[in-house]
Protein backbone atom coordinates (compact mmCIF):
# COMPACT_ATOMS: atom_id res chain seq x y z
CA UNK A 1 0.00 0.00 0.00
CA UNK A 2 1.33 3.45 -0.65
CA UNK A 3 -0.94 5.65 1.31
CA UNK A 4 0.01 9.02 2.69
CA UNK A 5 0.11 8.67 5.92
CA UNK A 6 -0.37 11.42 8.79
CA UNK A 7 3.66 11.69 9.80
CA UNK A 8 4.35 12.76 5.63
CA UNK A 9 2.53 15.88 7.05
CA UNK A 10 5.63 16.85 9.16
CA UNK A 11 5.14 18.94 12.29
CA UNK A 12 1.85 19.40 12.97
CA UNK A 13 1.76 21.82 16.17
CA UNK A 14 -0.03 25.06 15.98
CA UNK A 15 -1.37 23.74 12.45
CA UNK A 16 -5.03 24.18 11.09
CA UNK A 17 -5.94 20.54 10.53
CA UNK A 18 -9.18 19.64 8.46
CA UNK A 19 -10.01 16.15 8.95
CA UNK A 20 -12.63 14.66 6.43
CA UNK A 21 -14.34 12.26 8.70
CA UNK A 22 -17.59 9.72 8.07
CA UNK A 23 -19.72 11.27 10.95
CA UNK A 24 -23.22 10.10 8.94
CA UNK A 25 -25.04 8.12 11.57
CA UNK A 26 -28.46 6.71 11.88
CA UNK A 27 -30.17 9.39 14.01
CA UNK A 28 -34.04 8.53 15.26
CA UNK A 29 -35.80 11.70 16.56
CA UNK A 30 -32.47 13.87 17.04
CA UNK A 31 -30.29 10.99 19.05
CA UNK A 32 -27.53 9.25 17.25
CA UNK A 33 -28.82 5.30 17.49
CA UNK A 34 -25.27 3.86 16.80
CA UNK A 35 -22.41 5.85 17.23
CA UNK A 36 -20.19 3.55 15.77
CA UNK A 37 -18.66 6.20 13.19
CA UNK A 38 -17.94 8.28 15.38
CA UNK A 39 -15.99 6.32 17.73
CA UNK A 40 -14.16 5.48 14.84
CA UNK A 41 -12.82 8.89 14.20
CA UNK A 42 -11.73 9.23 17.44
CA UNK A 43 -7.70 7.79 17.19
CA UNK A 44 -6.98 10.26 14.72
CA UNK A 45 -8.30 13.19 16.23
CA UNK A 46 -6.38 12.39 19.27
CA UNK A 47 -3.25 11.25 17.32
CA UNK A 48 -3.79 15.32 15.95
CA UNK A 49 -4.68 17.19 19.01
CA UNK A 50 -2.20 15.15 20.80
CA UNK A 51 0.66 16.76 18.15
CA UNK A 52 -0.93 19.72 19.13
CA UNK A 53 -3.00 20.70 15.79
CA UNK A 54 -6.12 23.01 15.25
CA UNK A 55 -8.54 20.08 14.46
CA UNK A 56 -11.43 21.33 12.20
CA UNK A 57 -13.51 18.33 11.41
CA UNK A 58 -15.74 18.16 8.68
CA UNK A 59 -18.47 15.59 7.73
CA UNK A 60 -21.95 14.73 5.61
CA UNK A 61 -24.81 13.52 7.40
CA UNK A 62 -27.99 12.10 5.34
CA UNK A 63 -28.63 13.27 1.74
CA UNK A 64 -29.89 17.05 1.81
CA UNK A 65 -30.61 18.98 -0.86
CA UNK A 66 -27.59 21.55 -1.01
CA UNK A 67 -29.46 23.56 1.41
CA UNK A 68 -29.46 23.60 5.06
CA UNK A 69 -31.91 21.85 6.65
CA UNK A 70 -31.96 20.76 10.08
CA UNK A 71 -32.75 17.05 10.36
CA UNK A 72 -29.41 16.93 9.40
CA UNK A 73 -27.94 19.09 11.13
CA UNK A 74 -24.13 17.72 12.65
CA UNK A 75 -24.76 19.55 16.26
CA UNK A 76 -25.73 16.24 17.72
CA UNK A 77 -23.04 14.16 16.58
CA UNK A 78 -20.33 17.57 17.87
CA UNK A 79 -21.84 17.09 21.18
CA UNK A 80 -20.92 12.82 20.84
CA UNK A 81 -17.49 13.43 19.78
CA UNK A 82 -17.14 16.00 23.03
CA UNK A 83 -18.15 13.29 25.03
CA UNK A 84 -16.17 10.36 23.34
CA UNK A 85 -12.82 13.06 23.18
CA UNK A 86 -13.58 13.62 26.92
CA UNK A 87 -13.09 17.54 25.50
CA UNK A 88 -15.16 20.83 24.88
CA UNK A 89 -16.02 20.14 20.99
CA UNK A 90 -17.01 23.80 19.51
CA UNK A 91 -19.51 23.66 16.31
CA UNK A 92 -20.22 26.17 13.69
CA UNK A 93 -23.34 26.92 12.63
CA UNK A 94 -22.71 26.69 9.25
CA UNK A 95 -19.85 25.09 6.83
CA UNK A 96 -17.31 27.76 5.25
CA UNK A 97 -19.88 31.43 6.16
CA UNK A 98 -19.11 33.59 9.09
CA UNK A 99 -19.65 31.62 12.19
CA UNK A 100 -17.30 28.66 10.48
CA UNK A 101 -14.58 31.42 9.74
CA UNK A 102 -14.30 33.35 13.11
CA UNK A 103 -14.49 29.75 14.84
CA UNK A 104 -11.71 28.45 12.92
CA UNK A 105 -9.76 31.82 13.65
CA UNK A 106 -10.25 31.81 17.22
CA UNK A 107 -9.26 28.11 17.43
CA UNK A 108 -6.37 27.19 19.54
CA UNK A 109 -3.91 24.13 19.41
CA UNK A 110 -5.60 20.98 20.38
CA UNK A 111 -8.57 22.20 20.39
CA UNK A 112 -11.55 20.56 17.89
CA UNK A 113 -14.10 22.34 16.20
CA UNK A 114 -17.08 20.31 14.06
CA UNK A 115 -18.45 22.36 10.88
CA UNK A 116 -22.17 22.56 10.49
CA UNK A 117 -22.72 19.37 7.18
CA UNK A 118 -20.61 19.78 4.06
CA UNK A 119 -24.43 18.61 1.87
CA UNK A 120 -25.34 21.91 3.21
CA UNK A 121 -23.77 23.28 0.39
CA UNK A 122 -24.73 22.70 -2.88
CA UNK A 123 -20.74 22.44 -4.70
CA UNK A 124 -19.82 19.60 -2.25
CA UNK A 125 -21.73 16.45 -4.19
CA UNK A 126 -21.87 19.08 -7.75
CA UNK A 127 -21.10 16.85 -10.54
CA UNK A 128 -19.19 19.87 -12.57
CA UNK A 129 -15.75 19.98 -11.71
CA UNK A 130 -15.65 23.56 -11.68
CA UNK A 131 -18.68 24.09 -8.64
CA UNK A 132 -16.81 20.92 -6.78
CA UNK A 133 -13.56 22.77 -6.69
CA UNK A 134 -15.23 26.21 -5.86
CA UNK A 135 -16.41 24.52 -2.63
CA UNK A 136 -13.30 23.10 -2.31
CA UNK A 137 -11.18 26.22 -2.48
CA UNK A 138 -13.54 27.46 0.11
CA UNK A 139 -12.37 24.69 2.91
CA UNK A 140 -8.70 24.90 1.80
CA UNK A 141 -8.66 28.56 3.30
CA UNK A 142 -9.10 26.81 6.60
CA UNK A 143 -6.50 24.18 6.48
CA UNK A 144 -2.26 24.25 6.21
CA UNK A 145 -2.89 20.66 6.13
CA UNK A 146 -5.62 18.09 5.10
CA UNK A 147 -6.26 14.25 6.84
CA UNK A 148 -8.88 12.38 4.79
CA UNK A 149 -10.57 9.61 7.24
CA UNK A 150 -13.82 9.17 6.42
CA UNK A 151 -13.91 5.73 4.96
CA UNK A 152 -17.39 5.48 3.84
CA UNK A 153 -17.18 8.28 1.64
CA UNK A 154 -14.43 7.06 -0.36
CA UNK A 155 -16.43 5.65 -2.64
CA UNK A 156 -17.37 9.30 -3.85
CA UNK A 157 -16.25 12.00 -5.94
CA UNK A 158 -17.29 14.72 -3.46
CA UNK A 159 -15.38 18.00 -3.24
CA UNK A 160 -14.59 17.56 0.58
CA UNK A 161 -13.32 13.53 -0.27
CA UNK A 162 -11.58 14.62 -4.18
CA UNK A 163 -10.92 18.11 -4.94
CA UNK A 164 -10.00 19.55 -0.93
CA UNK A 165 -7.50 17.14 -0.46
CA UNK A 166 -5.27 18.31 -3.80
CA UNK A 167 -5.67 21.82 -2.24
CA UNK A 168 -3.14 21.45 0.23
CA UNK A 169 -0.94 18.77 2.05
CA UNK A 170 -2.94 15.54 2.11
CA UNK A 171 -2.56 12.36 3.97
CA UNK A 172 -4.94 9.37 5.34
CA UNK A 173 -6.09 9.42 8.89
CA UNK A 174 -5.80 6.20 10.99
CA UNK A 175 -9.09 4.81 10.21
CA UNK A 176 -9.08 4.57 6.69
CA UNK A 177 -5.30 2.65 7.23
CA UNK A 178 -7.18 0.94 9.23
CA UNK A 179 -9.81 -0.38 6.89
CA UNK A 180 -7.33 -1.06 3.85
CA UNK A 181 -4.96 -2.91 6.25
CA UNK A 182 -7.99 -5.61 6.66
CA UNK A 183 -9.63 -5.09 3.04
CA UNK A 184 -6.49 -5.91 1.09
CA UNK A 185 -6.27 -8.90 3.17
CA UNK A 186 -9.37 -9.83 1.58
CA UNK A 187 -8.46 -8.85 -2.29
CA UNK A 188 -5.06 -10.61 -1.68
CA UNK A 189 -4.67 -14.12 -1.36
CA UNK A 190 -7.77 -14.64 1.49
CA UNK A 191 -6.88 -17.77 3.25
CA UNK A 192 -9.38 -20.17 2.57
CA UNK A 193 -11.45 -21.45 2.50
CA UNK A 194 -13.00 -17.87 1.17
CA UNK A 195 -17.00 -16.77 1.82
CA UNK A 196 -18.80 -14.02 1.47
CA UNK A 197 -22.09 -13.26 2.75
CA UNK A 198 -24.73 -11.16 1.01
CA UNK A 199 -27.90 -10.08 2.21
CA UNK A 200 -29.76 -6.65 2.23
CA UNK A 201 -32.67 -5.87 -0.15
CA UNK A 202 -31.37 -5.14 -3.39
CA UNK A 203 -29.64 -7.55 -5.67
CA UNK A 204 -29.23 -4.52 -8.18
CA UNK A 205 -27.16 -3.09 -6.00
CA UNK A 206 -24.80 -5.93 -5.30
CA UNK A 207 -24.65 -6.98 -9.20
CA UNK A 208 -20.63 -5.58 -9.68
CA UNK A 209 -19.77 -6.97 -6.96
CA UNK A 210 -21.21 -10.41 -6.95
CA UNK A 211 -19.43 -10.92 -10.37
CA UNK A 212 -15.69 -9.27 -9.04
CA UNK A 213 -16.35 -12.17 -6.40
CA UNK A 214 -17.37 -15.27 -8.04
CA UNK A 215 -14.13 -16.02 -9.64
CA UNK A 216 -12.31 -15.38 -6.14
CA UNK A 217 -14.48 -16.71 -3.49
CA UNK A 218 -15.34 -20.53 -2.48
CA UNK A 219 -19.04 -20.26 -1.40
CA UNK A 220 -21.19 -16.89 -1.77
CA UNK A 221 -24.31 -17.22 0.68
CA UNK A 222 -27.06 -15.36 -0.73
CA UNK A 223 -29.80 -14.12 2.34
CA UNK A 224 -32.20 -10.45 2.83
CA UNK A 225 -34.47 -9.42 -0.09
CA UNK A 226 -32.30 -10.06 -2.67
CA UNK A 227 -33.30 -14.28 -2.07
CA UNK A 228 -36.17 -13.64 -4.04
CA UNK A 229 -34.57 -12.81 -7.11
CA UNK A 230 -32.49 -15.92 -7.08
CA UNK A 231 -35.26 -17.86 -6.24
CA UNK A 232 -36.99 -16.71 -8.93
CA UNK A 233 -34.04 -17.56 -11.29
CA UNK A 234 -34.63 -20.75 -10.44
CA UNK A 235 -38.24 -20.94 -11.26
CA UNK A 236 -39.32 -20.44 -7.90
CA UNK A 237 -42.35 -18.39 -7.03
CA UNK A 238 -42.20 -15.86 -4.54
CA UNK A 239 -45.79 -14.36 -3.37
CA UNK A 240 -45.75 -10.79 -2.55
CA UNK A 241 -42.01 -10.92 -1.63
CA UNK A 242 -39.38 -8.34 -3.04
CA UNK A 243 -38.55 -9.07 -6.36
CA UNK A 244 -36.62 -7.29 -9.19
CA UNK A 245 -37.81 -9.17 -12.66
CA UNK A 246 -35.72 -7.31 -14.15
CA UNK A 247 -32.32 -8.74 -12.78
CA UNK A 248 -33.93 -12.43 -13.19
CA UNK A 249 -31.85 -13.04 -16.00
CA UNK A 250 -28.89 -11.64 -15.12
CA UNK A 251 -28.93 -13.83 -11.66
CA UNK A 252 -29.36 -16.43 -13.73
CA UNK A 253 -26.41 -15.59 -15.62
CA UNK A 254 -24.16 -16.23 -12.12
CA UNK A 255 -25.92 -19.50 -11.26
CA UNK A 256 -24.43 -20.94 -14.97
CA UNK A 257 -21.46 -19.38 -14.15
CA UNK A 258 -20.99 -20.69 -10.63
CA UNK A 259 -21.83 -24.09 -11.53
CA UNK A 260 -18.85 -23.83 -14.31
CA UNK A 261 -16.29 -22.29 -11.77
CA UNK A 262 -17.36 -24.89 -8.92
CA UNK A 263 -18.13 -22.16 -6.56
CA UNK A 264 -20.91 -22.90 -4.88
CA UNK A 265 -23.84 -20.17 -4.28
CA UNK A 266 -25.47 -21.19 -1.40
CA UNK A 267 -29.33 -20.43 -1.87
CA UNK A 268 -32.21 -20.42 0.97
CA UNK A 269 -34.04 -24.32 1.37
CA UNK A 270 -36.28 -22.46 3.68
CA UNK A 271 -37.88 -18.96 4.56
CA UNK A 272 -40.38 -17.03 7.29
CA UNK A 273 -43.16 -16.19 5.26
CA UNK A 274 -45.60 -13.48 7.22
CA UNK A 275 -48.81 -12.16 6.71
CA UNK A 276 -47.95 -8.29 5.65
CA UNK A 277 -45.15 -6.57 6.90
CA UNK A 278 -45.23 -5.92 10.56
CA UNK A 279 -44.03 -7.20 14.13
CA UNK A 280 -47.54 -8.91 15.37
CA UNK A 281 -48.01 -10.34 11.70
CA UNK A 282 -48.82 -14.09 11.19
CA UNK A 283 -46.04 -16.24 9.94
CA UNK A 284 -44.30 -19.43 9.49
CA UNK A 285 -41.71 -21.13 7.88
CA UNK A 286 -41.59 -22.48 4.70
CA UNK A 287 -39.66 -24.48 1.96
CA UNK A 288 -37.87 -22.06 -0.40
CA UNK A 289 -39.49 -23.54 -3.22
CA UNK A 290 -43.15 -23.28 -2.15
CA UNK A 291 -43.65 -20.17 -0.52
CA UNK A 292 -47.03 -20.05 -1.90
CA UNK A 293 -48.19 -23.07 -0.73
CA UNK A 294 -48.73 -21.47 3.08
CA UNK A 295 -52.15 -20.23 4.20
CA UNK A 296 -51.42 -16.33 2.97
CA UNK A 297 -50.82 -17.79 -0.81
CA UNK A 298 -49.45 -15.56 -3.35
CA UNK A 299 -49.68 -12.40 -0.23
CA UNK A 300 -47.45 -13.81 1.13
CA UNK A 301 -44.04 -12.09 2.56
CA UNK A 302 -40.44 -13.63 2.40
CA UNK A 303 -39.36 -11.72 5.65
CA UNK A 304 -36.43 -13.94 6.66
CA UNK A 305 -33.65 -17.06 5.72
CA UNK A 306 -35.36 -20.38 7.81
CA UNK A 307 -34.11 -21.74 10.65
CA UNK A 308 -32.38 -24.85 8.29
CA UNK A 309 -30.95 -22.18 6.21
CA UNK A 310 -29.72 -20.07 8.71
CA UNK A 311 -28.07 -23.59 9.84
CA UNK A 312 -26.61 -24.67 6.99
CA UNK A 313 -24.55 -21.24 6.22
CA UNK A 314 -24.00 -20.72 9.81
CA UNK A 315 -21.81 -23.86 9.05
CA UNK A 316 -20.35 -22.89 5.96
CA UNK A 317 -18.92 -19.40 7.51
CA UNK A 318 -17.99 -21.13 10.89
CA UNK A 319 -15.63 -23.97 8.81
CA UNK A 320 -14.31 -20.71 6.32
CA UNK A 321 -11.08 -19.22 7.61
CA UNK A 322 -11.69 -16.04 5.96
CA UNK A 323 -15.55 -14.06 5.72
CA UNK A 324 -17.41 -11.16 5.04
CA UNK A 325 -20.85 -10.56 5.68
CA UNK A 326 -22.94 -7.66 4.04
CA UNK A 327 -26.08 -7.14 4.25
CA UNK A 328 -28.80 -8.33 6.71
CA UNK A 329 -30.55 -11.69 6.29
CA UNK A 330 -34.29 -10.53 6.84
CA UNK A 331 -35.96 -7.77 8.47
CA UNK A 332 -34.07 -7.75 11.78
CA UNK A 333 -35.58 -4.42 12.83
CA UNK A 334 -38.94 -6.60 13.29
CA UNK A 335 -38.17 -9.33 16.51
CA UNK A 336 -39.80 -11.87 14.93
CA UNK A 337 -37.74 -11.86 11.90
CA UNK A 338 -34.38 -11.35 12.92
CA UNK A 339 -33.38 -14.97 13.54
CA UNK A 340 -31.50 -15.32 10.13
CA UNK A 341 -29.50 -12.27 10.85
CA UNK A 342 -28.18 -13.55 14.55
CA UNK A 343 -27.88 -16.47 13.55
CA UNK A 344 -25.30 -15.89 10.24
CA UNK A 345 -23.51 -12.93 13.20
CA UNK A 346 -23.05 -15.65 15.87
CA UNK A 347 -21.36 -17.39 13.74
CA UNK A 348 -19.24 -14.93 12.61
CA UNK A 349 -18.05 -14.48 15.74
CA UNK A 350 -17.03 -18.14 16.16
CA UNK A 351 -14.63 -17.97 12.73
CA UNK A 352 -11.27 -19.41 13.12
CA UNK A 353 -9.41 -17.04 10.81
CA UNK A 354 -11.00 -13.10 9.48
CA UNK A 355 -14.28 -12.16 9.73
CA UNK A 356 -15.29 -9.01 8.70
CA UNK A 357 -19.05 -6.94 8.79
CA UNK A 358 -18.87 -4.44 5.87
CA UNK A 359 -21.50 -1.72 6.09
CA UNK A 360 -23.37 0.60 7.77
CA UNK A 361 -26.64 -2.08 8.31
CA UNK A 362 -25.17 -4.64 8.99
CA UNK A 363 -23.23 -3.37 11.59
CA UNK A 364 -26.15 -0.57 12.85
CA UNK A 365 -27.52 -4.77 12.60
CA UNK A 366 -24.60 -6.75 15.01
CA UNK A 367 -24.66 -3.63 17.49
CA UNK A 368 -28.60 -4.29 17.40
CA UNK A 369 -28.64 -7.81 18.33
CA UNK A 370 -26.46 -7.12 21.28
CA UNK A 371 -23.35 -8.41 20.16
CA UNK A 372 -20.17 -6.53 20.74
CA UNK A 373 -17.77 -4.64 18.49
CA UNK A 374 -14.77 -7.00 19.30
CA UNK A 375 -16.39 -10.44 18.82
CA UNK A 376 -15.18 -9.92 14.87
CA UNK A 377 -12.10 -9.79 13.23
CA UNK A 378 -13.56 -5.78 11.70
CA UNK A 379 -16.41 -3.87 11.35
CA UNK A 380 -15.75 -1.52 8.69
CA UNK A 381 -17.54 1.99 8.69
CA UNK A 382 -17.52 1.86 5.11
CA UNK A 383 -21.05 0.27 2.97
CA UNK A 384 -20.93 1.21 -0.22
CA UNK A 385 -17.05 2.01 -0.05
CA UNK A 386 -16.18 -1.25 1.21
CA UNK A 387 -18.69 -3.08 -1.17
CA UNK A 388 -16.79 -0.86 -4.36
CA UNK A 389 -13.03 -1.50 -2.51
CA UNK A 390 -13.98 -5.35 -3.23
CA UNK A 391 -15.52 -4.65 -6.38
CA UNK A 392 -12.09 -3.75 -7.25
CA UNK A 393 -12.55 -0.51 -8.41
CA UNK A 394 -10.50 2.49 -7.99
CA UNK A 395 -11.91 4.80 -5.47
CA UNK A 396 -11.50 8.80 -6.08
CA UNK A 397 -10.88 9.42 -2.22
CA UNK A 398 -7.86 6.56 -2.34
CA UNK A 399 -6.35 7.38 -5.40
CA UNK A 400 -6.00 11.13 -4.32
CA UNK A 401 -4.20 9.84 -1.09
CA UNK A 402 -1.89 7.62 -3.47
CA UNK A 403 -3.59 4.67 -2.73
CA UNK A 404 -3.12 1.82 -5.93
C1 LIG B 1 -22.66 5.78 3.76
O1 LIG B 1 -23.46 5.85 4.70
O2 LIG B 1 -22.56 4.77 3.04
C2 LIG B 1 -21.70 6.92 3.55
O3 LIG B 1 -21.76 7.83 4.59
C3 LIG B 1 -21.94 7.56 2.22
O4 LIG B 1 -23.19 8.18 2.19
P1 LIG B 1 -23.90 8.45 0.80
O5 LIG B 1 -24.29 7.11 0.23
O6 LIG B 1 -25.08 9.33 1.10
O7 LIG B 1 -22.90 9.13 -0.11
Amino acid sequence: MTLRTIESLGPLAGKRVVVRCDLNVPLKDGSITDDGRVRASVPTLEALTGQGARVIVVSHLGRPDGAPDPKYSLAPVAARLGELLDAPVAFASDTVGPDAASKVEHLADREVLVLENLRFNAGETAKDDEARAAFAGELAAFADAVVSDGFGVVHRKQASVFDLEQLRPSAAGLLIAAELEVLDRLTENPERPYTVVLGGSKVSDKLGVIAHLLPRVDALLIGGGMLFTFLAAQGHKVGSSLLEEDQIETVRGYLAEARERGVEIVLPTDVVVAERFAADAEHVVAPADAIEDTAFGASGLGLDIGPDTAAAFAEKIRGSKTVFWNGPMGVFELAPFAAGTREVAQALTEVDGLSVVGGGDSAAAVRQLGFADDAFGHISTGGGASLEFLEGKKLPGLEVLGWQ
